[in-house]
């Protein structure tokens, strides 16, 4: 169903994921995890249908930027593929799909995008680079915390936003015109760190753990 795992390659991709962010993800979130596990499921199903529609706004603003199209075009079919995965563990489980509050985590990062073009695409593009990371190291801890069906579904995973993540950054230094992408990265990479590390009000995907 998905990408085969490609063994020492993959384990690459993952560990460059794993030294491009500023910090690992509190122990106290995936020691909450399990006890959440349906809100994180559906939290996990919005979240590639918004991966999905992320990429395919880009590619009716920027239609002159040929490869932006073919490399965000197949992202997105392969976020739409994620999420009919998870659908399938949806309704597999017997969870009900019920509409849910987003958590602060995407908003808080977009909201540093600036205007002016050419950084409006450039930071856009660094914001889902940064995501794609953040849940390939949330799906590599899961998959050690949750049942061992679930597991092996983060697992498969895994690979697929790690290439993600170096998608849109190789996309992200292409169109920044010669300008340096390391400041709005830094900033993000920070903004990130303090997200999922600081106590949030509800567990999601990317939120930060629940006070305790
Ligand atoms: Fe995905
Ligand atoms: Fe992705």
């Amino acid at each position: 169903v998905t990408a085969p795992n490609n063994g020492a390659a993959d384990d690459v991709a993952v560990a460059d994921v794993l030294d491009f962010l500023a910090c690992r993800t509190p122990a106290a979130w995936f020691e909450q995890a399990p006890a959440h596990l349906d809100v994180l499921l559906i939290d996990h199903a919005n979240c590639e249908k918004k991966a999905a529609g992320t990429a395919l706004s880009l590619l009716y603003r920027y239609v002159d930027k040929p490869e932006l199209l073919r490399t965000l075009s197949r992202l997105a079919r392969e976020e739409l593929r994620h999420f009919e995965l998870v659908e399938a563990v949806l309704r597999a489980r017997e969870i009900d799909y019920v509409h849910l509050s987003p958590s602060r985590y995407a908003g808080a990062l977009r909201a540093g995008i600036r205007d002016r073009e050419p950084w409006r695409l450039v930071d856009t593009l660094l914001v889902g680079a940064v995501v794609e990371a953040r849940s390939c190291e949330r799906f590599l801890g899961l998959a050690g915390v949750l049942p061992a069906d679930l597991g092996r579904f983060y697992t498969r995973l895994l690979a697929s936003e790690a290439r993600h993540f170096r998608q849109y950054l190789g996309l992200a230094e292409r169109y920044a015109d010669g300008g340096s992408i390391a400041p709005a990265l830094q900033r993000l990479l920070q903004k990130d760190a303090e997200l999922v590390s600081t106590p949030d009000v509800e567990l999601r995907f990317h939120s930060g753990p629940l006070p305790v």
